[in-house]
This record gives C-alpha cells, structure tokens and sequence, in this order.
C-alpha cells in the first residue's frame, strides 16, 4: 500500500507529494511542527497538541493555516487513508513560499501544510520498553527558544547521532550549569530513591511535553510525589529510575547513562506503572 500524503491542500501519493523548492521551511526551517499518538485510529490528546502548535505559530508570527477544527479533519483523513491503527500523525506548518531573503515576506504569504502519519511497530515498542533504553549526555547547545516546537532541529539531529554512534538510543542535553534540560526529542524525568518523580519545570529550556503535562495528571490521581524541578546529571547517575516521555514513546525508562546503570539496571516500577497507566488519563478524538 503506497502512502498518502496531505500537501497545500491536497492528498497525495508520498511519492509524488512536494513541497516548493522556495518554501521557508526548507529554505531557513521556517516552520513549527506537531506529533500525534495514534491509538486505535484516534488521536492522542490532539487538543492539546493544537494548542501547542497555536502558541509555536503566535510565538514566530506565522498566520494559522486553516481553523484548527479543519487541521484536526486533515490529520484523521490521513490517518485514515494510510490505514494506520497504531503510530503517528506528522504536521508541519511553514511560513510558506517567497523568494528567498531571510526577514519574513513583506506581502503575506499562506502558509504551508504537510500532514503525513506512519504506523509503528507496538509488540517492538513494547519489548523496547520491556528492556529499557539507553541515553548520552551532550553538551547543551540549542537556542534558548526551545519552548518553540520549531523544524530547525539541527543540534538535536547531531545529538541523536551521537546517541546511536555511542550504543544509545536518546541523547540527554546537560547545560553548562550541569542540570539536565531535556532529551533530543523527548523530556527527561529520574525518580529518587524515596519516590519522588523529578522533572525540569517547563518554564525555561526545554520543550513544554504533552506527554508530560498529561503525565503529571496520571501522577497526582496515583499520588505519585512529583518535583517540578532542575536536576544534575550526578543526581540522575544516583537515581532509582530514569524515564522520557513523548508522543511517540509515551513513557520509556531508562537503564543507563553514559554506559552507568540507572537503579538496578532494570526499568523502574513507576516508570513501568505511569507507561501502562498512560492512556487511562489521555484524551481520544
Ligand atoms: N518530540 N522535547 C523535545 C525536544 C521533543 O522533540 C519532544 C517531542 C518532546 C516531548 O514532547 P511531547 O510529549 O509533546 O511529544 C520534548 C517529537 C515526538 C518528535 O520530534 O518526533
């Protein structure tokens, strides 16, 4: 079955499906995106995830492409023609198309589109999850708008390089005043050894997760101590647990860091708990 793709308006074969040469997200990475758990068909806290990308767009001055509730039409049309049960949903979102000159196009351009969606593999993910990943640290070396869910994702494309070549599946950014910020597409959470789930606020430096957000609700219902706050990375080396969370991870923990053992080097047992309770606590379109 060939893939379909939603571009400026229209459902194409993935083949065939292309976007300008002259486009700002691929001239400048111009643009914002989102990733959407798909379950069952639906869409993982998509709400939420269109706020997100509302404030990305408002914080980078680009127009809102269509009404939200038509952005949310797309992405289930996608979903559906690429028949996917279980996966995600791509949307990006650029400034649009303009000869090139970096400050924006002086008459307004629409914005462009992209929506793709891909099945995963649950059984493999689970197994993953069964076994734990392993994370790097890198130096800290993004802009400080993070909090944009911005395309230009260079510095964590090199990171997650560097997780493979050294063995790892994620790379965790440590700050040049030694806390941890987050993962190179996923937040980064440890668990003391009495019980206290501890995560970087979202405030500054990293990325405000959906996966998160709704993760700390899961946790208040458990009554599952949770610290909103900076933690190092000699702190996360003496952690009982360590996990990330994302939209296409959901709850994964993790089993080394920098080649030491996290706990006892098996996932953790909140970590295990807050992944299988997950979905209980997100919301389904
Ligand atoms: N990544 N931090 C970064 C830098 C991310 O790229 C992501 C998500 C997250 C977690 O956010 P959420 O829980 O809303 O997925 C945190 C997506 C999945 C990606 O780039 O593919």
């Amino acid at each position: 079955m060939s893939r379909i793709a939603y571009v400026n308006g229209q459902y194409r074969d993935l083949r065939d499906a292309s976007v300008n040469v002259e486009d700002r997200g691929y001239q400048f990475a111009d643009g914002v995106y989102e990733v959407c758990e798909v379950r069952g068909r639906r869409l993982v806290d998509f709400p939420r995830h269109m706020a997100r990308l509302q404030r990305s767009l408002r914080e980078l001055r680009i127009a809102e492409p269509m009404p939200l509730s038509a952005l949310g039409i797309v992405m289930h049309e996608v979903v559906r023609r690429n028949r996917v049960t279980y996966g995600l949903v791509y949307l990006q979102v650029t400034r649009g198309v303009a000869r090139r000159d970096h400050a924006f196009p002086p008459n307004p351009v629409k914005p462009s589109v992209v929506v793709t969606a891909r099945a995963l593999n649950y059984e493999k993910n689970q197994q993953t999850a069964a076994k734990g990943i392993k994370v790097v640290t890198v130096p800290e070396n993004r802009w400080p708008r993070v909090d944009i869910k911005s395309v230009s994702l260079l510095p964590n494309v090199l990171a997650k390089q560097e997780a493979r070549e050294r063995g790892a599946y994620e790379a965790w950014y440590v700050g040049s005043d030694g806390f941890i910020t987050e993962g190179a597409s996923s937040n980064a959470w440890i668990v003391t050894n009495d019980g206290r789930v501890v995560t970087r606020s979202a405030d500054h430096g990293i990325l405000a997760g959906i996966t998160r957000a709704v993760l700390m609700e899961v946790m208040e219902a458990l009554q599952i101590r949770l610290e909103e706050r900076p933690f190092t990375l000699a702190e996360a080396h003496e952690a009982a647990e360590a996990f990330v969370t994302s939209a296409s991870q959901i709850v994964m923990p993790v089993v080394a860091i920098d080649g030491q053992t996290v706990g006892n080097g098996q996932p953790g047992g909140i970590a295990r708990r807050l992944r299988e309770e997950f979905h209980r606590f997100s919301a389904f379109s």
